[in-house]
């Protein structure tokens, strides 16, 4: 990996160290050039190969918890929270938790992710819908009737999870920035164009434009590493 941006740097960079200033709440997504969060097949596999992964894994690696949607959830493919044994050392300890954000519940409790995770999946929903978590899965509510964002991540931090780290989907991504609790996006660019309307693309529809600053720039096999504070 390499530094264009602030200023340029050889090859050969650690993303562990140049990813280690972690913000409150930091979203890390992946995406075409065009704009799709999507492959073909409706999960984000195809999109950013090696490099991609290797600053997905370092993110996991530096947070305290990980969001994600239902959405995300549903497509059946997250597994649970994993650790490669460099990045563990390094980490200091387990992974972080997988914190799944659901209003409806309509969740298949029998996935590994909530099964089978060496630190425990937490749920994120609303106390009127908290009675439809099994009891063998942890659950932190925040809301009467609607998951309220602000006090779900008050939650978390009470709980010691400090530097969040959003990985999507774009509902809740754009959810977390209508509310502004998002401090940094980290938007790896994968070199390729999608071009079909079935894709997802990374943002919802927001109120007001949000102004971004560019960070850093990186580039690692072709994938461009966008930083914008928020
Ligand atoms: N490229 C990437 O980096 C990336 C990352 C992650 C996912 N993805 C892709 O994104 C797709 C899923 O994204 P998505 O946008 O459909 O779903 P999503 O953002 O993963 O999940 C949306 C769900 O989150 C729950 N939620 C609770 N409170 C919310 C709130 N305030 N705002 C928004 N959501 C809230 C709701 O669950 P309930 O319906 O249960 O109430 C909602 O339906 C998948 O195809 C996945 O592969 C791509």
């Amino acid at each position: 990996m390499r530094r264009l941006l602030p200023e340029p740097a050889a090859d050969g960079l650690d993303p562990y160290e140049l990813y280690g200033d972690r913000p409150g709440l930091r979203v890390g997504m992946v995406m075409s050039v065009d704009g799709a969060v999507t492959d073909a097949e409706g999960w984000t596999d195809g999109l950013g190969g090696d490099a991609d992964f290797r600053v997905f894994r370092t993110l996991r690696a530096l947070a305290d918890a990980v969001l994600v949607g239902a959405g995300t959830v549903r497509t059946g493919r997250l597994g649970p929270a994993r650790l490669r044994p460099d990045l563990r050392e390094r980490r200091g300890g387990p992974p972080a938790p997988i914190v799944v954000v659901s209003r409806s519940l309509e969740l298949d409790w029998t996935l590994p992710l909530f099964t089978a995770a060496e630190t425990p999946t937490i749920v994120v929903t609303s106390e009127k819908a908290r009675g439809s978590v099994p009891p063998t899965v942890r659950a932190v509510t925040a809301g009467e009737d609607d998951i309220d964002l602000h006090a779900a991540v008050r939650q978390l931090r009470d709980l010691g999870h400090e530097h969040l780290l959003c990985e999507g989907g774009p509902a809740l991504t754009t959810s977390l920035l209508r509310a502004g609790l998002v401090d940094e996006l980290c938007l790896n660019i994968a070199p390729t164009l999608l071009g079909s309307p079935r894709h997802t693309r990374l943002l919802g529809a927001l109120d007001t434009p949000a102004e971004v600053e560019p960070a850093a720039v990186y580039l690692d096999e072709g994938v461009l590493f966008l930083r914008y504070r928020v």
